[in-house]
């Protein structure tokens, strides 16, 4: 019988043994054997089969780690997922495994601002050399292409702007010069983008977004095709970055319900999105206005749009913008996104690190918010209090 994507994680890690719907927590640093001959089995069998789930340290995993990471392969459709402590864990260890002093990458100017401080400042340090492309000029990344550049880094959309970049084209560019690619997916998630499968080598999550849902846990994970499984295989184990069971265990239990949370976010945000489209006084930063390059750009990679958004507000007076934000009454102030609830923040203090093609101009102010699974008409009702005081 043939399972959507959807039944399966409802009822995948069934654990008939102990009798329970979920897999047990499985904490060891020590992983005991009956004897010496047994630790030699298994370790043949982990160099035989590297995603096999064979383990003889801790740190390498238990069974409720092999558990999330056979569920996101299904998901990704992809050779392998590796799981992080934490999303920007995902985005290290990608970089992390491809590129060596000498190297240079090339990044997409809208990445969350953790990552251009990693790739700008911190890898500049090990030798390797870092150019920002475009989202909106493809030319900017084909131009800056060397004999030296190793990875094309992109995330999607851009991060606070965010900008839909042409996906296809990119890899097309990255497979005439034999460059490696990467994306930061956790907007989309796979369960609207499966990066891998358009041909991405490397898709990375923050799993402290919508897979754990709850805001209460951090992760990240990090598919791969075969191409590149070794290498970031080996960065792995080098770097010891890998995710302990208990979060494991929540972010397996996050998924569970990641389509039906996903399928109420796109939809409630569906809904705030179209009210806040009628306004003038800013331009809505989400894949709605269908005659928008943005709109295109999404509507031909992705099957869906989760919950986050922003603003773009042209206002001379910052007071009123700060007033708008605080206003708001259902939605909480805070950093991080893809739980049930809703968030807003005033990226006052130019959170998007120093872009080189923004332009962001003085009287112009980004917003960001996040739809959560509240009812969206109590949102628009809120917003629409809150937006009196927009001057
Ligand atoms: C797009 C994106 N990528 C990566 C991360 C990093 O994830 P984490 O906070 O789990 O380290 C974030 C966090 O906000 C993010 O927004």
């Amino acid at each position: 019988m043939t399972k959507s994507f959807k039944t399966f994680l409802k009822h995948t890690a069934k654990d008939f043994h102990n009798q329970s719907v979920n897999p047990p927590v499985v904490r060891a640093s020590t992983i005991i054997f009956k004897s010496m001959k047994d630790i030699r089995k298994t370790q043949a069998k982990a160099k035989k089969n590297p995603t096999g789930g064979f383990y003889d340290y801790g740190r390498q995993g238990t069974s409720t780690t092999y558990i999330l990471q056979k569920i996101l392969t299904k998901l990704e459709e992809s050779y392998h997922v590796f799981t992080t402590p934490t999303g920007f864990g995902a985005v290290f260890l990608a970089i992390f495994s491809v590129t060596r002093p000498g190297d240079e990458i090339i990044v997409a100017d809208p990445v969350y601002s953790p990552t251009r401080l990693l790739t700008e400042k911190f890898l500049s340090e090990f030798n390797i050399k870092t150019i920002f492309y475009n989202p909106n000029d493809l030319k900017t990344l084909e131009k800056n292409i060397t004999k030296k550049t190793k990875l094309i880094f992109v995330e999607n959309p851009g991060s606070n702007t965010f900008d839909f970049q042409d996906l296809g084209k990119i890899l097309s560019i990255a497979k005439k010069n034999k460059i490696l690619t990467a994306i930061d997916n956790t907007w989309g998630t796979p369960y609207f983008l499966k990066p891998v499968k358009l041909g991405f080598d490397m898709a990375i999550v923050s799993a402290t977004k919508y897979y754990s849902g709850h805001s209460d846990v951090m992760g990240g994970s990090l598919a791969v095709n075969k191409k590149v499984f070794s290498k970031v295989y080996n960065a792995e184990r080098i770097t010891g970055l890998r995710l302990g069971p208990d979060d494991a265990y929540l972010i397996t239990r996050g998924l569970r319900t990641l389509d039906v949370r996903l399928d109420r976010h796109r939809e409630n945000a569906k809904k705030v999105a179209a009210f806040l489209s009628k306004n003038k006084k800013f331009k809505l930063l989400y894949p709605f206005k269908k005659d928008s390059i943005n709109f295109r750009m999404w509507k031909k990679y992705y099957s869906g749009a989760s919950g986050l958004m922003g603003l773009k507000i042209k206002s001379k007076n910052i007071n009123s913008v700060r007033k708008f934000v605080n206003s708001l009454k259902l939605f909480g102030y805070g950093y991080s996104w893809g739980g049930f609830e809703s968030l807003a923040l005033h990226q006052e203090f130019r959170e998007t690190g120093k872009r080189k093609y923004m332009n962001l101009k003085k009287d112009e102010h980004l917003v960001r918010l996040h739809i959560g699974l509240e009812d969206p008409n109590d949102l628009i009702v809120d917003i629409k209090q809150a937006l009196r005081h927009l001057k």
